[in-house]
């Protein structure tokens, strides 16, 4: 009897020993297997006879089922264990914190975009829009700008694989002033034979591009031209549009405006208008933000006007530039850098 129960107790004992699934068959086959110790018992029952024969015969298999099931067990134990892990190694971390919900807004240049439409619309401008590929007559020669022109060096850009029905590269525009001669030739043709042409009176914000990258210049920005052409639209009308327009733009009255002579291809006489705060941080400093001038008897010409009869001004200004003065922005590459916390600031509830 007890050499049957330690059988047992070892068998167990070694069964629990192994952790792995070939190493518990190996153990299981020393006392199950052909040549196992409980097999051997089992041959030696030949030896006996009557009751003492099925008494021992009774006694080991008691003992062997003892030991099929301490096999069982580890077997489970084994194969759960090693469940166990699969799923472990499987696992999905859900605890990563959620992306959340946020409220877009409003990009800061957008908000000045926005502001300079309802300022010019409140004083009786159009709002107009027009392509960012431009053809080359449209963005150059009917500026006055012909092929060859030094002045086309001076804005550089990107073309584009396609070529325009004179076999020119379309391009980038490099500026707003396309949209002066787009606008105005169909207000013109609109009005051919009236005996009386209304007023041009209009802003085209929009992209613009050139091959320009620095702390003040990005290859796309955004500019808007202004035209008014009527019969007889002076410079004066030039002077008292724009500084209406930056008092309403900045909010404040304290700023003094300069007209600096300049050279543009497509107006006649031509300005920078530099403006100065006369008070604040950039007090006393004169400031750059506009293009502007009498629109070039030529250029009216290309409008599909008599410049006998029709003058006016045209002006282009960009609109990051006075973004970054209303503001206080040092650095016009923060606008396009897609940092939420410089972003979010201009939204704030
Ligand atoms: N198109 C000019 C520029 O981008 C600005 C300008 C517009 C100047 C209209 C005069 C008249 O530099």
């Amino acid at each position: 009897m007890n050499e049957l129960n330690d059988l047992v107790d070892r068998a167990q004992a070694e069964f629990l020993a192994v952790d792995q699934p070939a190493e518990l068959e190996n153990a299981k086959a020393r006392y199950l297997g052909k040549s196992g110790a409980l097999t051997a018992l089992m041959k030696d029952l030949a030896a006996l006879t009557g009751d003492a024969r099925r008494e021992r015969g009774a006694q080991i298999n008691l003992a062997k089922q003892a030991v099929e099931r301490a096999l069982q067990q580890r077997r489970d134990a084994l194969a759960e264990a090693e469940l166990q892990q699969r799923l472990a190694a499987q696992a999905i971390d859900v605890t990563l914190p959620g992306r959340g919900q946020h409220a877009g807004g409003v990009h800061p240049v957008v908000r000045s975009w926005m502001r300079i439409e309802e300022i010019f619309r409140s004083i009786g401008f159009e709002v107009a829009d027009g392509p960012e590929i431009e053809d080359d007559w449209t963005n150059f020669t009917a500026l006055n700008s012909p092929q060859n022109h030094p002045a086309r060096s001076m804005q550089d850009t990107f073309y584009v694989d396609l070529k325009d029905e004179h076999g020119q590269p379309l391009l980038l525009r490099t500026h707003t002033s396309p949209m002066q001669v787009r606008h105005a030739r169909a207000h013109a043709a609109r009005h051919a034979g009236a005996a009386a042409m209304p007023e041009v009176r209009v802003i085209a914000p929009g992209r613009t591009y050139r091959v320009d990258s620095d702390a003040t210049h990005s290859p796309m920005f955004h500019q808007f031209e202004g035209l008014w052409i009527g019969e007889d639209v002076s410079l004066a009308d030039l002077k008292g549009v724009y500084t209406g327009f930056l008092h309403a733009f900045f909010e404040r009255d304290d700023i003094t405006l300069r007209f600096r002579p300049s050279y543009f291809p497509f107006t006649e006489p031509s300005a920078e208008i530099d403006m100065m705060f006369d008070s604040g941080p950039l007090r006393g400093r004169w400031l750059e933000i506009s293009g502007a001038g009498q629109v070039h008897p030529k250029v009216v010409r290309n409008f599909g006007l008599d410049p006998e009869r029709h003058i006016g001004f045209a002006f282009g200004s960009g609109i990051e530039r006075l973004t970054m003065l209303r503001y206080g922005i040092g650095d016009l590459r923060q606008f396009y850098a897609g940092d939420l916390r410089f972003l979010e600031q201009f939204n704030a509830a």
